[in-house]
């Protein structure tokens, strides 16, 4: 057995974390691969909230954050799934290059997608790789004995963890393989819940978008919506905004396609950062007034929800203009 050359010190992103040994690696479709990580000694891993995910660290530089897939109840392995995207800035790759006894740095699992303790029924909604966190929540649902049902797109021969998704969910999965078939589905599942279903959705943002437009359309208010995006490669050019940097007496356009950490540096402010991806935490900034558009993996749902701070390097803003103590 091969064991190829890996880093041989943590990336700060995933310092204080784990180093987990490669135990399975198992093609789920021609583009996307799971791959099973233990503890060498044997050990149990840190439980987890559904919905988590791990910060992966390929090479010496990079990291990555990767869906876990199992309920997080005290795991004796951690499985993530990995589209590989060939046009990325090659962690993905990287990951696909993984065999079984490579060794790998990779964070605590940190959750920013949790379930809501006081929903009655959990209405799932993915799409493609999306299917990584859903299957967490309907594998949690499960063991905790909360019903679930969830409606899975994905083109054909381009579904992973169909099986898995058969067996444990039975009559409650939708398998949908075109958009008119998942717009009708959609509709009425969001028509015929009762108010304790909380909807949960991930995808390609513009999929989970129209998603949670049709559900507030159809009334249902924010606290029972949630949603994780992939990451940075996934997010959108967003709306122009403008920002006040009050310490400074700055005021500066941050224009579609440009991140605010990249308008700040060129303001010739220094804000520490790593990832660029939304994942390390190291860009934070603290938010006096508006409202940011959180895009990070790294905040939690209850950071998230106070709106006090936001990771520069990926979020915007809801509203035209934001106020930062900088
Ligand atoms: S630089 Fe890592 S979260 Fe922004």
């Amino acid at each position: 057995m091969t064991v190829t050359a890996l880093p041989i010190s943590p990336h700060p992103a995933v310092d204080g974390g784990l180093r987990l040994e490669v135990t399975n690696v198992k093609p789920q479709t021609d583009s996307i691969v799971s791959i099973t990580l233990t503890d060498p000694s044997g050990k149990n891993l840190p439980s987890y909230v559904p919905g988590s995910h791990l910060v992966v660290q390929y090479g010496e530089e990079g990291v990555n954050a990767y869906s876990l897939t199992g309920s997080g109840n005290a795991p004796s392995e951690y499985t993530i799934s990995v589209l590989r995207v060939e046009e990325g800035t090659g962690g993905s790759m990287a990951m696909h290059r993984l065999m079984v006894g490579d060794r790998v740095f990779v964070s605590r699992p940190r959750s920013a997608f949790a379930p809501a303790s006081t929903a009655t029924h959990h209405l799932l909604v993915a799409a493609g790789i999306g299917i990584t966190p859903i299957l967490s929540h309907a594998r949690a649902a499960a063991d905790r004995g909360t019903t679930s049902s969830l409606i899975y797109v994905y083109r054909p021969g381009a579904g992973a963890h169909v099986e898995e998704a058969r067996q444990l969910l039975g009559p409650a999965l939708t398998e949908c393989r075109n958009r008119e078939t998942f717009q009708q589905v959609l509709n009425e599942q969001l028509t015929t819940q009762g108010v304790g279903t909380h909807l949960y959705v991930c995808g390609p943002i513009a999929f989970m978008d129209s998603v949670l437009d049709l559900a507030r359309d159809l009334g249902w208010g924010s606290a029972r919506l949630h949603s994780e995006a992939f990451g940075a490669a996934e997010l959108d050019d967003g709306e122009p905004f403008m920002v006040n940097l009050v310490r400074s007496g700055l005021r500066l356009e941050v224009p579609a396609g440009t991140s605010l950490l990249d308008t700040l540096e060129k303001a010739g402010k220094s804000i520490p950062n790593m990832c660029r991806k939304g994942i390390c935490g190291e860009c934070i900034l603290p938010v006096l007034k508006g409202t940011p558009q959180h895009r990070d993996l790294y905040l939690t749902d209850q950071e998230k929800a106070e709106n006090t701070t936001m990771m520069c390097c990926v979020s915007r803003s809801e509203d035209p203009e934001l106020e930062l103590d900088l």
